[in-house]
């Protein structure tokens, strides 16, 4: 019997030894404690055959052996689960947080834009940020080959170029061109004029795309646009409108300035100035010219009067009716107002979590 008990044993130890997975550790078990066949429960069974002396000695080398295969059992079930005792897991303990997410920083300034804009009457519209040359250029006062397309650094999309009906249907055929990733959210004008809703209050958040990448300049970034069309609309109301979102958005004490500049499809078209926080527009810091703008202020944006062809592209009297526009660029007017001195816009996309965690 002893010979038998220590076969036993060693031939648990040969078999343990190929365990991989808790299945196998499962098999391994029940062929030696199973209630009814296990080989260690038989040997228990034959202890009756034995003469009554041997038994006693018999019976605790069984029951060695079996507190040895169960030790085994719990220390390779201990190791196939990680080391985390399957039993000894806690189901009433509390779950662990999974950390919070948030907006990203430029979706926070579209909302805060966009809200300011609403409070005084404009209407968040959207348009395709894949759309034809047509609107994007062709109906902006910018035909053909004109050279102030070269400015814009557009990616074209593969494709002929085509011609399609006009939303007024007038049935005449015009060539849209081709397709273009919007360069700028001026390709919202006309087609806004072209739903022939008047008067009109625009305002048109999007993606914008150019071949540009350096450190102020991104090749996909947002612009925001405000179109303004009714009658007697005038200068006034563009610087207005400005001021009152400077103020809004920067804070009461940053002041604008429109630079007189050239853009098709206004006229007269300024560039807009606001001045630095960051040197309170002295462009002095310290006796230092001021790091951030170097002379007080700071170019945001472009603006003007609707330019009369471009009423006329979309179907508006410009004898009767008058409008401003306006494009911005939304990542710099962030990075203007949180006073984030990052030396490099392209940050904002490269989707550093060490980065964004900031925010
Ligand atoms: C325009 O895009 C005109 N469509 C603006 C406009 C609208 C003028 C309506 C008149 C009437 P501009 O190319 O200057 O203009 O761009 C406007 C603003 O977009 C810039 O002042 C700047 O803030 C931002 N911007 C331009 N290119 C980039 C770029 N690559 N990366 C980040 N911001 C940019």
């Amino acid at each position: 019997m002893k010979d038998k008990i220590g076969q036993l044993k060693s031939q648990f130890e040969k078999s343990a030894a190929e365990v991989k997975t808790l299945s196998d550790l499962e098999q391994l078990e029940m062929g030696f404690l199973g209630r009814k066949n296990g080989l260690l429960t038989l040997a228990m069974k034959d202890l009756k055959s034995l003469p009554k002396e041997e038994i006693p000695a018999a019976g605790q080398l069984i029951n060695e052996v079996k507190n040895f295969v169960i030790a085994k059992i719990e220390e390779i079930k201990s190791k196939i689960t990680g080391g985390e005792s399957i039993s000894s897991f806690d189901y009433s303990l509390p779950g662990s947080n999974q950390p919070n997410g948030h907006l990203h920083l430029v979706t926070h300034a579209i909302e805060e834009i966009a809200s300011i804009f609403t409070k005084i009457g404009f209407v968040r519209e959207r348009y395709p940020e894949v759309d034809w040359d047509y609107y994007a250029f062709e109906t902006l006062n910018m035909p053909g080959d004109h050279p102030a397309r070269d400015e814009w650094e557009t990616f074209f999309i593969d494709g002929e170029p085509i011609k399609m009906h006009l939303a007024d249907s007038s049935l005449k055929l015009t060539d849209k061109g081709k397709r273009i990733l919007t360069p700028h959210t001026s390709n919202g004008q006309v087609r806004e004029m072209e739903k022939k809703k008047l008067p009109i209050r625009m305002m048109n958040i999007s993606k914008t795309y150019r071949r540009q990448s350096d450190a102020s300049h991104a090749p996909m970034f947002h612009q925001f646009e405000g179109l303004v069309v009714d009658k007697g609309i005038n200068i006034t109301h563009l610087k207005g409108t400005i001021e009152y979102f400077v103020k809004n958005f920067f804070g009461e004490d940053r002041e604008i300035r429109l630079r007189p500049h050239h853009f098709q499809f206004t006229e007269p078209s300024f560039e807009v100035d606001i001045s630095c926080g960051f040197c309170h527009g002295k462009g002095i810091v310290d006796g230092q010219k001021c790091k951030i703008c170097k002379d007080g202020w700071l170019e945001l944006a472009g603006a003007g009067m609707v330019h009369p062809n471009v009423l006329k592209a979309g179907g508006i009297d410009p004898k009767i009716y008058s409008g401003f526009a306006f494009g911005w660029g939304v990542e710099r007017c962030y990075l203007m107002k949180s006073g984030l001195n990052i030396d490099d816009i392209r940050l904002l996309y490269k989707n550093d979590l060490r980065f964004l965690e900031q925010f």
